[in-house]
């Protein structure tokens, strides 16, 4: 009996939460153009980064992509383009490089109501399964990862914010 109590549970737990998560989450959502109508998304060629840029443009955002190869930058714009009839808008950056990019990356942005940052780019050291220790020219990698993973959060949200706090005024 206890058995049998235990697993009713664990079913209702995991169907309350696949009804709220897969059921409410396509029905309810929230209509992200009121916060502005471009999202702008870091590292957007390609895993995460595209997939968070073909699901805001679904959603009616038009979408700055900003990664490394601007052959893969235009692919991933037409594709979008094509499937969701948005706008979109490419700037070519090497996040690895550091402060130099962002004042192309402010003119890439300039005048853009952008309302949704997301700060997706990122990079490990060598593969994912180099240990610590054992980076070759490690100061330079050092340099490049927390460029790519830290400073761009950084400068990117300070490149983007202060219109997102005018638009909340
Ligand atoms: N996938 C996972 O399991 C996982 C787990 C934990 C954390 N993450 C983090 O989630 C984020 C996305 O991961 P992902 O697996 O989707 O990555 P991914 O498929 O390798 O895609 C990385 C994207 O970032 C761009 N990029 C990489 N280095 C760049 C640089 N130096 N400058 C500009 N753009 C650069 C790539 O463009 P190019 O192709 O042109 O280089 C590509 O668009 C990363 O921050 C990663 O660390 C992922």
């Amino acid at each position: 009996m206890g058995r049998y109590l235990h697993n009713l549970y664990e079913f209702s737990w995991k169907f309350y939460w696949g009804v709220r998560v897969y059921v409410l989450s396509e029905y309810c959502k929230t209509d992200l153009r009121k916060y502005g109508q471009w999202a702008v998304v870091t590292g957007a060629t390609s895993g995460i980064g595209r997939a968070y840029a073909n699901e805001l443009a679904k959603r009616g955002l038009d979408i700055v992509l900003v990664s490394r190869s601007e052959e893969k930058l235009h692919i991933a714009a037409m594709e979008i383009e094509k499937l969701y009839g948005r706008k979109t808008r490419i700037i070519q950056a090497d996040f690895t490089v550091g402060h130099a990019i962002y004042p192309a990356i402010a003119e890439g942005l300039r005048n853009l109501d952008i309302g949704i940052l997301v700060n997706n780019v990122g990079m490990n050291y060598v593969g994912a399964l180099c240990f610590f220790l054992d980076v070759a020219n490690a100061e330079q990698r050092i340099t490049e990862v927390i460029n790519c993973n830290i400073l761009s959060v950084t400068q990117m949200t300070r490149l983007v914010l202060p219109h997102m706090v005018e638009n909340s005024l």
